[in-house]
């Protein structure tokens, strides 16, 4: 494809896919204004929206320093997604401490102590490609380094647990049947092989090579090795006390900190992840609860998103991104903010917003 191709195809997006953020924020002059080699690095960024026309972001970084270095293309869009006006200057700021917050649902309704909460964070670790633009050695070279921090916390009575690999050929690896057991658990990753966002991206490349997760124990501190950040790391657990959740993945996650080679942070965007609608915390924090009468039994979702969005929620089905609501409806929420909101800003607005549609709920 030319320049000129990709542009006319831009611009035919632009008209039919009004949500593709890509093509809305591409900027010709400031394309043409690169030399060729920035040029070839930025079409690799944008391609994946390009091929999917109804992508909604559409763009994928390659290396941690994309962000900064094509921050004229890339910086309205993520504005854009995250909600953040031309004028706002953004500086991501951290805060990890649960004290001030009391966040436990359980005490609210006996009946949330049986909600399942997660929380996880992207790292990626700052002297690597991300995973768009790695080969297959580099892939294999960081589950290495992983599976020597994950070495470490086994030996630590507070974690256990085991490493599981599915590299071909490699010591921990697991057979088939006992992926898509981990799969159906909710634990591991699904094939990346299928997502065609990822797939242009590069992101899903060299399947199932450099591919783990590390489980602990008690199978409540969960990393993923390889999916579209370096690393996944999760804490998920029942019981309703979001603060006990948080505190074991800020534990986690310091470990593992000083386990492993530096993170790739910026001052303005954080924790720099792939895909652009992470950045900031980096954080995903969701519940899934049982909202039957706000979803009509599941069947419709239609009135809960639109009550979860003035909560700053979004809403998806219980089986992950694109999926419906499972049976005696089963959603999945999560504050939709990540870039510019603290990590304990994420948990006190999920614990608010569970608050206020349990009470919608039982109205
Ligand atoms: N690349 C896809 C898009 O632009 C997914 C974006 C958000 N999801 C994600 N898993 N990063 O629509």
């Amino acid at each position: 494809m030319t320049p000129d191709q990709m542009i006319a195809r831009i611009w035919t997006i632009r008209k039919a896919n009004p949500g593709n953020l890509m093509a809305r924020h591409f900027d010709e002059d400031y394309f043409r204004s690169l030399d060729e080699p920035a040029r070839q690095r930025l079409e690799r960024i944008i391609k994946t929206g390009i091929e999917n026309p109804d992508s909604q972001m559409g763009a994928y970084a390659m290396n941690p320093d994309d962000y900064d270095r094509f921050a004229p293309m890339l910086d309205p869009m993520i504005r854009d997604f995250h909600g953040i006006s031309a004028e706002t200057e953004i500086a991501q700021k951290h805060d990890w401490d649960t004290g001030a917050s009391p966040c436990d649902l359980g005490a609210i309704d006996a009946r949330l102590k049986e909600v399942s909460m997660r929380v996880r964070v992207a790292r990626n670790v700052g002297s690597f490609p991300l995973p768009g633009a790695m080969n297959k050695e580099q892939r294999v070279a960081l589950e290495k380094l992983a599976a020597q921090a994950f070495a470490r916390l086994i030996e630590d009575p507070a974690f256990g647990g085991s490493y599981f690999s599915i590299t071909p050929g490699t010591a921990n690896e697991i057979d088939a049947a006992e992926y898509d057991r981990r799969v159906k658990a909710h634990q591991m990753f699904k094939d990346m092989s299928t997502d065609r966002y990822l797939n242009v991206a590069g992101i899903s490349a060299d399947w199932p090579h450099g591919r783990g997760m590390y489980v602990s124990g008690a199978e409540d501190f969960l990393v993923w090795v390889g999916e579209e950040d370096h690393l996944r790391i999760m804490a998920m657990q029942h019981g309703g006390n979001l603060n006990v959740l948080f505190e074991r993945l800020r534990i986690g996650l310091e470990c593992l900190q000083d386990l492993l080679p530096a993170f790739a942070t910026s001052p303005r965007y954080g924790n720099v992840t792939s895909c652009p609608t992470n950045l900031g915390a980096g954080m995903r924090a969701s519940l899934h609860m049982r909202l039957p009468g706000l979803t009509s039994n599941g069947r419709d979702l239609t009135r809960l998103k639109r009550e979860a969005k003035t909560l700053g929620l979004a809403v998806r089905g219980a089986g992950g991104e694109h999926s419906d609501a499972g049976e005696g409806g089963l959603v999945d929420i999560s504050p939709s903010a990540r870039l510019g909101v603290t990590e304990m800003e994420i948990m006190r607005r999920l614990y608010d917003g569970a608050a206020a549609l349990w009470a919608m709920e039982n109205a």
